[in-house]
């Protein structure tokens, strides 16, 4: 099959080179979230017309776009605003030309489902990062009362109505959303026990409750979702993307720097702040900005990736640079997928001490040979996901010389304007 509908994203440059040791000093907006958009896009069947902005403009977006287009959306994405009429949708499978590309598709299984009573799509792909299957989703749909079909590339969801009660076994993000959409045409009540409890499945239940969906939380890991018989147009602002937030502050402590972001949700980085301030930054927090600023040496620490409100995986490669840069040794657990530490070994080949062994790594800074602390050096690295591009580009931002990042493709699935918001700091990148 041919992809007729690709809308286009701005940014196609597969490399930048670097020359580092540049300190970044500033003020930059947040942008949009990601990982919210791209569930709201997925919600968009349940819907007869929707207008979100504050929405980035990343690759992933325009896929999630594109595939709401080839199910018969009619509008516009464009400027931070998408703009959309859904009411002349049809059930058509979204075959793996198009869930190839992202994690995110498999979420139109919920959405279609609620909508249609049937959802047929082809296996997700996605960075590669672990295993991410997706037992929690169809068991979950199972148990409220669907039919699952998992065969022949595709996943097919059918049902007359999902009713009744799951417990997911433990709190998948993507398993929470995809039930919830299911869930909002209920001929009566479903409830969701030990639900992710990510702010992105808060801003989807506003998100689904100001179109007119009848859904409640309750503490400490419940929702109960009410059937309604239709939702309503509804115009909406996405929330900031607190990983890239974080991503830029840590770009400005590595660089022995100083980064305000704006326009962001301090609460929502609880975890990866106080590791920020153990390692020895400074941290400055208002209602809607953060600072972070480099005052001296960086200590190493003890971090273990885990569900909110623990650190998230998507801050795990970030905060891996900063301990590159710490005189003493921090130990790194990445608990959530069991494939994120390739950017480890770029690291490394800089010059930075890793020893890993499974899903723990013991790092900390470059050493000459008589063991004293040295920079890192500028090498050619490439990325493998969205999270280690962004840390890699950091990586060469201070290390001695010119590092060359390639495969940017994988940047632009989460970051917008990154290389442009750091030369607004102060970083000398440029594409290739
Ligand atoms: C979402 C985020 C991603 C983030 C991740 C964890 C989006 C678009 N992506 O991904 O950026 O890194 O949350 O915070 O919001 N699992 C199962 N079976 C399932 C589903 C998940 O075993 O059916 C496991 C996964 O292998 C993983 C863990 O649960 O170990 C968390 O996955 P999940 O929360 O589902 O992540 P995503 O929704 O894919």
């Amino acid at each position: 099959m041919t992809i007729k509908y690709m809308s286009v994203l701005t940014k196609t440059k597969e490399t930048v080179i670097i020359s580092g040791q540049t300190p970044l000093f500033g003020t930059v907006t947040t942008q949009g979230s990601k990982n919210s958009a791209l569930p709201l896009l997925a919600a968009l069947p349940l819907l007869p017309e929707v207008e979100l902005t504050n929405v980035p403009d990343l690759s992933d977006i325009h896929v999630m776009v594109d595939i709401l287009k080839y199910l018969g959306a009619t509008g516009t994405f464009s400027e931070g605003v998408v703009k959309l009429d859904l009411r002349n949708l049809i059930n058509r499978p979204i075959s793996v030309e198009f869930t190839d590309q992202l994690r995110a598709s498999s979420l139109f299984m919920g959405s279609l489902l609620g909508k249609f009573g049937e959802g047929r799509v082809g296996m997700p792909g996605g960075c590669v990062i672990g295993s991410r299957p997706l037992d929690i989703h169809t068991n979950g749909f199972k148990t409220l009362g669907a039919e699952v079909d998992s065969g022949a590339g595709y996943h097919t969801v059918t049902s007359n109505g999902l009713e009744g009660q799951f417990t997911l076994p433990l709190p998948s993000v993507g398993a929470t959303q995809n039930l919830i959409y299911a869930s909002i045409f209920s001929p009566g009540e479903v409830k969701l026990h030990n639900i992710a409890i990510e702010p992105e499945i808060f801003e989807l239940v506003n998100f689904l409750n100001a179109a007119g969906a009848n859904i409640t939380f309750e503490m400490p890991k419940t929702l109960t979702i009410r059937g309604v018989k239709r939702l309503n147009p509804v115009q909406f602002k996405v929330q900031p993307d607190r990983i890239e937030a974080f991503t830029l502050l840590v770009a400005g402590i590595a660089t022995k720097g100083s980064v305000k972001v704006t326009h962001c949700c301090p609460e929502h980085l609880t975890a990866p702040l106080q590791s920020l301030v153990d390692m020895g930054a400074k941290v400055e927090i208002g209602d809607d900005w953060i600072e972070a600023s480099y005052v001296g040496p960086l200590k190493g620490i003890t971090v273990e990736t885990g569900f909110y409100p623990a650190f998230p995986t998507d801050c795990q490669q970030q905060i891996s640079i900063l301990m590159a840069l710490a005189e003493t040794p921090s130990i790194l657990t990445e608990k959530v997928f069991n494939s994120r530490f390739r950017h480890l070994d770029e690291l490394r080949n800089m010059g930075a001490e890793i020893k890993v062994n499974d899903n723990s790594a013991v790092i900390k800074c470059a050493e000459d040979a008589e063991g004293k602390p040295k920079n890192m050096i500028g090498y050619k690295v490439d990325s493998y996901d969205l999270r280690g591009a962004a840390s890699m580009i950091i990586a060469g931002m201070v290390s001695e010389g010119v590092t060359t990042v390639q495969s940017l493709r994988y940047l632009y699935r989460g970051y917008e304007d990154f290389i442009e918001k750091l030369n607004y700091l102060g970083a000398e990148i440029s594409y290739k």
